[in-house]
């Protein structure tokens, strides 16, 4: 039985530095995959999906819906641990909507919190303008910077009330302050993640 998190957060709120280092520290037990990550691999990979995906990314416009939730099935499905946390989904509440009617039918993944880590938009600015600036010039994002950054937002904001709502009902949101040093931040996360997945 898989025990899946979800982390959620603006573009900047650290949620793959966050989710990375949990899995660090317990790679016994935890695995963790970062929605963009597994996106851009694909897009690196040349091959012609992932050039359909670029076209959407680099302008900070949501991937098609079932290409990201293959994405993340394929992802859970062949995690080698069974604490598997995935960043960056849900997006928009299509993907949400229909990740939860795929979940219904599906005894062997469970969800059981989505994180989200909360910043400010001027902190999530700050650190993705940061980001570009100390990234080696072929390292740089392509969707790292000002023009970008204002659609991403935008796009995260848009739908982010009726997730909190949807997860809500659930009992399933955590808010998580992510405005603090990475290693509180962490340290709280990764308490909350054992703590609920009783490892
Ligand atoms: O999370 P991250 O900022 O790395 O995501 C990069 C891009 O990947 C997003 O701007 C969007 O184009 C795409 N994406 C998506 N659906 C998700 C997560 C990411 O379409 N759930
Ligand atoms: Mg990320």
């Amino acid at each position: 039985m898989k025990k899946l998190f979800f982390i959620i957060g603006a573009p900047g709120s650290g949620k793959t530095t966050d989710a990375s280092l949990i899995a660090k520290n317990n790679s016994d037990t935890i695995v963790h995959y970062s929605t963009g990550d597994m996106l851009r691999a694909e897009v690196a990979s040349g091959s012609e999906l992932g050039k359909e995906i670029d076209s959407y990314i680099s302008k900070g416009e949501l991937v098609p819906l079932e290409i990201v939730l293959n994405t993340i099935i394929n992802a859970v499905k062949n995690a080698p641990k069974d604490v598997v946390i995935i960043d960056g989904f849900p997006r928009s509440v299509e993907q949400m909507l229909k990740f939860d009617k795929l979940l219904e039918k599906e005894d062997e993944i469970k969800l059981l919190s989505v994180i989200e880590a909360r910043v400010s938009e001027e902190v999530a600015k700050e650190r993705i303008l940061g980001r570009a600036a100390e990234a080696k010039p072929n390292e740089v994002r392509s969707d790292d910077n000002e023009e970008v950054f204002y659609n991403r937002m935008k796009v995260y904001n848009e739908p982010l009330k009726e997730i909190q709502n949807f997860y809500t009902q659930k009992n399933l949101l955590k808010v998580i302050d992510a405005e603090r040093d990475l290693e509180t931040i962490v340290k709280e996360m990764e308490a909350f993640v054992k703590e609920k997945a009783g490892i």
